[in-house]
């Protein structure tokens, strides 16, 4: 989605606006610009790449104040015209988010004399604001404040936004507002600069103050002033990130997303540590504030997530049913937002978002909590959004993810489940202490095990290889490989642009299969538990009709060479915890597939890492 940055400070502002959008790169975009305020508003963009705009910049820009903006195109093509930042007079505006109302307002700065260049949406903003700064189209002389003439603006805007403004009659003055969209400052020493997520300065501070929805602040290089959208002044305080620039980088990797699959012993590791202990058979979730007894009275759980925090909440659901006998739903954020659930009871809401940010998901969220229910969030981003929308947060500790793709975020995620479905079943008497210690214990061993994989994963490059040129694939499991089969044919589809179809194998005689031909491959996640055997049926199945089938099974399970062409080998582990195991399979599988066929692994077409639209 759109990134926005903004500078203030002592320095040429031009490098590092640019520098700036470039770690916004993985966000997704398809068009860049930048104004950078001087004795005038010296704005360059273009379409394309933010080195198609470095292309057209000259050798120095003039100016230590400025904006600038990565577009992904909602309203209108991604060509130069639309590209933000856009103009009215001596003010410029870059915006992240939608103006639902635009068509209206627009109508209304017609008739006042406002020529519109573009189609988007974000005109109606600067045209806007001048009109409330300056009353006429063609009047210098300002009529009120800036921040008054923001406030107005802002409060004629129906839809969600953050948005940079500087204004030639405003020297060393940036303006930030934001709604439903995300915006951070990052304090620096003489310099303050203002992105959609923190990546985008973390090279220059760690120092951070979050800009909440309906909030607008007046940056100078020597600090901010935060007003609620009523002009009352709000006092901030700042927050240290506790990533570090390392981890948002390469490292050698060929692309964030390799990276990331790497990271993954690490972060999972991370994200339980400290929480559990082998010798008590506990898991020690404070954050949640909820009490045994809280936890007891519970008779539903309603899981709000997209995408592949929607199958992370899927492998929750089973978790919870069987571990702690809560039955959970999972909904996706834009099915729940528009449905009319029954939320009677006490009804516990998790909202499991990586970015926390994905706009169906908060919209969600805030559904649900306008039914009385009690809302905790799982996400990776400190301060993002649903951390202030939600009464608790669990954190996953998984470190930036910059690659479009999920990886270490969604094990994480299941991490987070696993604890919670442990500390729920021990609270409620699902799961006895000699089972939870057990649990614990090869819970322990996961990040072991995901580096034996790793160290193999020559093989599954091989096989990635082998049916790279497919234009089908399936994914099969049953039960808690149900999800798995959902993500890896999620991540196929998403980086290597195959036609990829996750099922649940029972569900294969219901239809799916009538799509099996000769060749055709089959990745079954076959794994040692309670539906092994009824896996191997389905394997059987599809094999008599020319499937070929490419197994996830354990390192000692001789049984499966019978059946499969392939067997991809996981560590053997306790079966409600394989899922993580095989995920790390099918996430190597999926990048080696997208590198043979040559697409764009960490950046796939049509996609942002953080949808904050609807
Ligand atoms: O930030 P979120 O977890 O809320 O994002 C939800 C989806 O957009 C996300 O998981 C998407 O499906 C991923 N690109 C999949 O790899």
């Amino acid at each position: 989605m759109c990134g926005i940055v903004g500078y203030v400070g002592r320095n040429p502002a031009a490098p590092i606006l640019i520098d700036s959008l470039k770690k916004l790169e993985y966000r997704g975009y398809d068009s860049a610009g930048i104004t950078v305020l001087n004795s005038s508003l010296t704005t360059y963009k273009n379409a394309g790449m933010i080195a198609d705009l470095e292309s057209i910049l000259p050798g120095e820009i003039k100016g230590n104040i400025g904006i600038g903006h990565t577009r992904w195109a909602t309203h209108g093509q991604p060509n130069t015209t639309n590209a933000h930042p856009h103009l009215s007079g001596d003010i410029a505006v870059v915006h992240n988010g939608i103006i639902e109302n635009y068509l209206e307002l627009k109508e209304k700065l017609i008739q006042a004399g406002y020529d519109f260049k573009s189609e988007t949406d974000t005109e109606v903003i600067v045209h806007l604001l001048h009109w409330h700064l300056y009353g006429e189209v063609s009047s210098e002389s300002k009529k009120c404040d800036i921040l008054t003439a923001f406030r107005m603006t802002l409060k004629e805007l129906e839809g969600s936004y953050a948005i940079a403004a500087v204004c030639r009659n405003e020297p060393g003055l940036l303006v930030v507002a934001r709604k439903d969209s995300p915006l951070v400052l990052g304090l620096g020493n003489g310099e303050i600069f203002a992105a959609s997520d923190v990546t985008a300065f973390l090279k220059h501070t760690k120092s951070v103050m979050f800009v909440d929805d309906m909030e607008i602040a007046l940056v100078r290089n020597e600090g901010a002033e935060f007003f609620g959208i009523d002009g009352t002044p709000i006092t901030k305080h700042s927050t240290t990130i506790e990533w570090d620039i390392e981890a948002a980088e390469k490292a050698g990797y060929q692309h964030y997303m390799l990276k990331e699959i790497h990271e993954q012993a690490t972060s999972v590791h991370d994200t339980f540590s400290g929480k559990v202990s082998e010798m008590e058979g506990s898991v020690n979730l404070d954050e949640l504030n909820l009490s045994n007894e809280q936890i007891q009275h519970l008779t539903r759980i309603e899981i709000i997530a997209c995408g592949t925090s929607w199958n992370a909440g899927l492998l929750g659901k089973y978790l919870f049913e069987q571990l702690a006998g809560i039955h959970t739903d999972v909904d996706t954020g834009s099915e729940f937002r528009y449905g009319y659930p029954v939320m009677c009871g006490e009804v516990l809401t998790i909202a499991i978002t990586q970015s926390g940010e994905t706009a169906d998901t908060l919209a969600a969220v805030r559904g649900a909590k306008s039914y009385g229910c009690r809302a905790m969030a799982i996400t990776n981003v400190v301060g993002s959004t649903i951390t202030r929308e939600t009464d608790s947060v669990l954190y996953t500790r998984a470190g930036p993810e910059i690659g479009v793709a999920a990886t270490k975020t969604f094990t994480a995620q299941m991490i987070t489940l696993y604890l919670l479905a442990l500390r729920f079943g021990r609270a409620r008497g699902g799961v006895n202490v000699d089972d939870a210690k057990n649990l614990i214990i090869a819970l322990k061993r996961i990040p072991g095990q995901i580096q034996m994989i790793l160290n193999k994963k020559d093989l599954i490059q091989e096989c990635a290889l082998q049916f790279a040129d497919s234009n089908d694939y399936f994914f099969i499991g049953r039960h808690l490989n149900y999800p798995v089969a959902l993500e890896g044919a999620l991540k196929l589809k998403e980086i290597s642009y195959i036609h990829a179809e996750g099922y649940a194998a029972g569900e294969l005689k219901h239809g799916p299969l009538a799509l099996i031909n000769d060749g055709t491959p089959i990745v079954a996640i076959a794994t040692k538990g309670h539906t092994y055997d009824k896996m191997l049926s389905n394997i059987k199945e599809v094999k008599a009709r020319g499937a070929v089938v490419i197994a996830v099974a354990d390192e000692d399970d001789t049984e499966i060479e019978k059946y499969a062409d392939v067997v991809l080998r996981i560590p053997p582990s306790h079966e409600l915890l394989s899922p993580i195991l095989s995920s790390v399979v099918l996430q190597l599988l999926a990048y080696y597939t997208a590198l043979a066929r040559g697409c764009p692994v960490d950046k796939p077409r049509n996609l942002a890492k953080s949808v904050t639209v609807e």
